[in-house]
């Protein structure tokens, strides 16, 4: 898990930090594995932002099932067990060009429903672009919980490109305070702003 997750999640859990845990951060820093970690360690739920808002169109229009098809799961039912479940992550927040009137209100309701409760929001993009796109009503329930930016190179990359990258060149010339190294494969730790 990179830093600084590792040490916020036992705050978190703690109840020394407040829900939501937004995590943002440019392509490849690991956002899609932090949330499915969690998933693995604590049970739940994991989506794509879109993906969730099919799901609850299908549950709304009597298409979603259990695994084998033996009987539907109406919204009424998907939203119950999501305001029980122990974690609910929803990735790739904002990536999504035009939000519908259904898309909008999923993601508001399902924050409203998590709200207090263990809920992960990743996204690439920072809080005012989401308060642009979803507005201010989605971008303020974000703020009001733990914010953090995972920072750090592409870990697609292989070590030459990630080198060429313009942060690294700019950190070996420039080696800031609490950098990691050019060729450090660790993400840096960026600002945390509890709500
Ligand atoms: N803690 C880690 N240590 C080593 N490799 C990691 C770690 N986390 C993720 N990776 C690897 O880095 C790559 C990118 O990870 P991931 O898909 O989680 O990034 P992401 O931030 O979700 O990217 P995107 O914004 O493009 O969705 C994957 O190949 C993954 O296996
Ligand atoms: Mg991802």
């Amino acid at each position: 898990m990179p830093e600084p997750l590792r040490g916020l999640v036992p705050q978190l859990a703690a109840g020394e930090l407040p829900w939501p845990l937004t995590v943002w951060g440019s392509a490849g820093t690991g956002k899609t594995c932090f949330g499915l970690t969690l998933v693995d360690y604590c049970g739940g739920f994991f989506w794509s932002t879109d993906d969730f808002c099919e799901v609850m169109a299908d549950a709304k229009m009597g298409r979603l099932t259990t695994p084998g098809a033996q009987r539907e799961i109406s919204a009424t039912e998907l939203w119950q067990e999501l305001a029980c479940t122990s974690l609910v992550v929803l990735d790739e927040l904002g990536t999504t060009k035009e939000i519908s009137d259904h898309h909008y209100r999923s993601v508001k309701r399902l924050l409203d429903l998590r709200e207090n409760l263990p809920m992960v929001v990743m996204m690439n993009v920072p809080l005012y672009q989401i308060a642009v796109s979803y507005g201010e009503p989605v971008a303020s329930r974000l703020a009001g919980g733990t914010v953090c930016k995972l920072e750090g190179q592409d870990r697609r990359l292989s070590d030459d490109a990630r080198s060429s990258q313009p942060e690294a060149r700019e950190n070996q010339a420039h080696p800031r305070p609490g950098t990691p190294g050019a060729f450090s494969n660790q993400a840096g730790t960026g600002p945390v702003v509890p709500g």
